[in-house]
This record gives C-alpha cells, structure tokens and sequence, in this order.
C-alpha cells in the first residue's frame, strides 16, 4: 500500500535540488500521487520569511520545513522539500520524526557550481560580497548515508529522475507507471 513520505533534498545551491524536485513532482502527480513541494527559496518568503542565514537560522528554517513535509506525508501526501539544509544533525533530526524518510543528497563540485553561477551568487559569494555562504564560507556537511546520491555534473536531470522513480519504486513508496515505456528506462 503506497503511503505519503517525506523526499528530502540536500545539497549546495545550484545543485540541482529545485530542479529535480520539480520533475519528480510533475512525474509522481503523473502517477496519481498527491504531491507538494517545500521550495527553499519559496519558503523564505512565506513560511520563514525574515530568517537569514546564521545557523541558529537555517536551523529554524529547516525544521519548519521538516514539521510541515511531516504533517502532509502522514496524510498521504509527498512531500518533497529542496533546501540546502547544511547540517546533519538537523536533517537527522527530522528524519527522526518521520515513518518514511528518503534522503537525496544532490552532490556536485563547488568548481562547477562556480562555472555554472545560475544565480550569481557565487561570483559575489567568491568576492566577499555575501556573508556564510554554503560551501564558500559556510560549511555543508554532506550526508552519511543517504538513500541515494545523485552527482548533478555526471548526468542529466532526465537520467536522475529516472534512478530516483526506480528506487522509490523498488522502495514501494511509489506507483509504477503503466504509461512509462520500459524500453525507456537504462
Ligand atoms: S538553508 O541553508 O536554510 O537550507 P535555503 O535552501 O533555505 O538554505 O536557501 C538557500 C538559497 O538562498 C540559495 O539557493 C540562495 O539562492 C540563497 N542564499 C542567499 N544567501 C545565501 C547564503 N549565505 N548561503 C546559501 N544560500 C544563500
């Protein structure tokens, strides 16, 4: 019986969180699937708007985010968030509270990020510009062991979310798509 659970992306700016967020989102919606998506930078200007970027606010920002994937998956629902959420201690701590928790940890090399700057934030970030910023002047402290690992550099968003419905199939948290052509899949 598939049942709502938490998908939890971690992982430096410009990763590609958001992105595969979206996709699996659209994809599971597809399915049938009740599904919302907890936005890191669309919950800092709503739900944790006027929070900054010290860790005693990013931690405020992560179990906020934490408490309301745990309320919608205990209804049924996924719930996907896509913040940076640096720290271990406090994705454990969510994780701690859940019945299903998957954890993606979204990894790429801080030189592509750097190339790559969708936002510009690491050229100012590299300048001095912006104060703590992940990875720059802020630490990121990757997962342990998380339920998978998805290097954003090494494969196209496409390929990612095909490994990611995979394993959540495998999981049984998912419903098989009838529709997905099999021939389709690596
Ligand atoms: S978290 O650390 O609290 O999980 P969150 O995912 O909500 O971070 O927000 C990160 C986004 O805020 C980044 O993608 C970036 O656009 C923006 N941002 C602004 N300042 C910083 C900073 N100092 N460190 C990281 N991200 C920042």
């Amino acid at each position: 019986m598939v049942k709502g659970f938490t998908l939890w992306f971690t992982g430096l700016s410009g990763a590609g969180k958001s992105t595969l967020a979206n996709l699996v989102a659209e994809e599971l919606r597809g399915r049938g699937h009740r599904v919302e998506v907890l936005d890191g930078d669309e919950v800092r200007t709503n739900l944790s708007k006027g929070l900054g970027f010290s860790k005693e606010d990013r931690d405020t920002n992560i179990r906020r985010i934490g408490y309301v994937c745990k309320l919608l998956a205990r209804n049924g629902v996924i719930a996907i968030s896509a913040a940076i959420s640096p720290y271990r201690e406090i994705r454990e701590e969510v994780r701690a509270q859940h019945d299903n928790f998957f954890e993606v940890y979204v990894k790429c090399p801080l030189e592509k990020l750097v190339e790559r700057d969708v936002k510009g934030l690491y050229y100012r970030a590299l300048k001095g510009e912006i104060d703590r910023f992940t990875g720059v002047s802020d630490p990121y402290e990757e997962p342990f062991s998380p339920e998978l690992v998805i290097e954003s550099h090494r494969e196209s968003p496409e390929q990612s979310l095909r490994r990611l419905l995979e394993i959540l199939q495998q999981a049984g948290l998912i419903f098989s798509a009838s529709s997905l052509d099999a021939a389709d899949i690596d």
